[in-house]
């Protein structure tokens, strides 16, 4: 190849599972579908500098987040590398300088994976693109092109992390092939395609941070936790009744179906956890503090507050926009005092990654 050196820069944002995928096969494919909300102030930037090697040789780079050098990243992305290597083949051919930095706090208790492993993935598919340049593609190819950018880089996030594969687009993709949403796949996340109520639009996430630690269980870990497990069977079909019951809430904007679904997936998540064995109770008892208040104060007023989980102690407390003066009043008035030192953060529903 003629290009010798070059720099490219992507931000990605993070997204949140409104039905969780929790468990995988061989080769990071999901035993259940999902579908998230991509986020919009959460995000990843990553700039990648590339330069030609002499010979091709074992992959070569370095890690810096906020401009130091990290080189205990380098076992995961070298893990990434190796999967991704036969779809990408000029990875042992340049070295690379891959910096990289989060819009939210590192030690967050929220994990940078989706966000930092769909940066990464997305600034490798410009390098392809920027070394493919010179190959001329005829018109059909060159429409085709944009589709098969996101869903190549989609593809390989997925290699990196299960859930990064959600978050190169918005603002609700889906995840592993089910009989609900046409063009899903095993490989890579697909655009909701179907009519979504405006209620949905502008959907906040205000995230609680109740516990900021490292996370207690990775979620390599927590997935195999679903290998012989005695609920999987059960819970994989769950999750396809769970999706086929969305689409007519999503069409309709019945807010309260809403919060039942995802309030319920929440909770399953956390009881297949608990469930497993070793068996892990990844809440603090301030997340159900915060439950409770949100079910008190949900009660009370009839608003469409709700809360979804991650694998970890965090609550990201969901909720429409027109909604959001007085549940957010309520937030700072009660919850946020669950929070480790008082930190939250405020997002809402995003539309994808950005090349910068
Ligand atoms: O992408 P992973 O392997 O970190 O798994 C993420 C799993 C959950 O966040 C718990 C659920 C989901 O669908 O995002």
């Amino acid at each position: 190849n003629t290009v010798e050196s070059g720099k490219v820069t992507w931000e990605s944002p993070s997204n949140i599972a409104l039905i969780k995928y929790w468990g995988k096969k061989k080769d990071q494919i999901p035993e259940n579908p999902s579908i998230s909300f991509t986020l919009n102030h959460c995000k990843t930037i990553t700039t990648v500098t590339f330069s030609k090697k002499e010979n091709i040789s074992d992959f070569e780079f370095d890690v810096f987040l906020d401009g130091e050098k990290k080189d205990d990243f380098k076992p995961k992305i070298e893990t990434f590398f190796k999967r991704v290597e036969v779809y990408l083949p000029f990875l042992k051919a340049y070295k690379f300088k891959i910096e990289t930095k989060n819009t939210f706090p590192h030690s967050s208790g929220i994990a940078s994976s989706a966000s930092g492993m769909s940066a990464l993935a997305l600034c490798l598919m410009s390098i392809e693109k920027q070394l493919l340049s010179d190959v001329t593609l005829s018109a059909v190819e060159r429409s085709l092109s944009d589709n098969y950018f996101n869903q190549k880089a989609s593809f390989l996030a997925r290699l990196g992390s299960g859930s990064a594969c959600r978050s190169i687009e918005g603002d609700l993709i889906v995840w592993g092939e089910n009989e609900v949403v046409d063009g899903s796949s095993d490989l890579f996340g697909v655009k909701y395609p179907y009519k979504v109520h405006d209620n949905f639009k502008d959907y906040q996430d205000t995230i609680l941070l109740v516990d900021k630690g490292e996370k207690q269980v990775s979620s390599t870990v927590g997935h195999n936790l679903m290998h012989n497990h005695p609920y999987a069977k059960n819970r994989f079909q769950q999750a396809h009744n769970h999706l086929e019951k969305l689409k007519p809430i999503l069409e309709s904007g019945d807010l309260d179906a809403f919060i039942a679904l995802i309030e319920s997936e929440a909770l399953t998540l956390h009881a297949m956890m608990m469930t497993s064995m070793p068996y892990f109770i990844l809440m603090k008892p301030n997340t159900l503090e915060i439950i409770n208040k949100i079910w008190m104060f949900r009660q009370k007023t009839g608003l469409h507050i709700s809360f979804t989980l991650d694998a970890g102690a965090n609550v990201h407390v969901l909720y429409p926009k027109n909604e959001s003066v007085k549940i957010l009043e309520f937030i700072k008035n009660e919850l946020v005092a669950y929070c480790q030192n008082g930190h939250y953060i405020c997002d809402q529903i995003g539309f994808g990654a950005k090349q910068l």
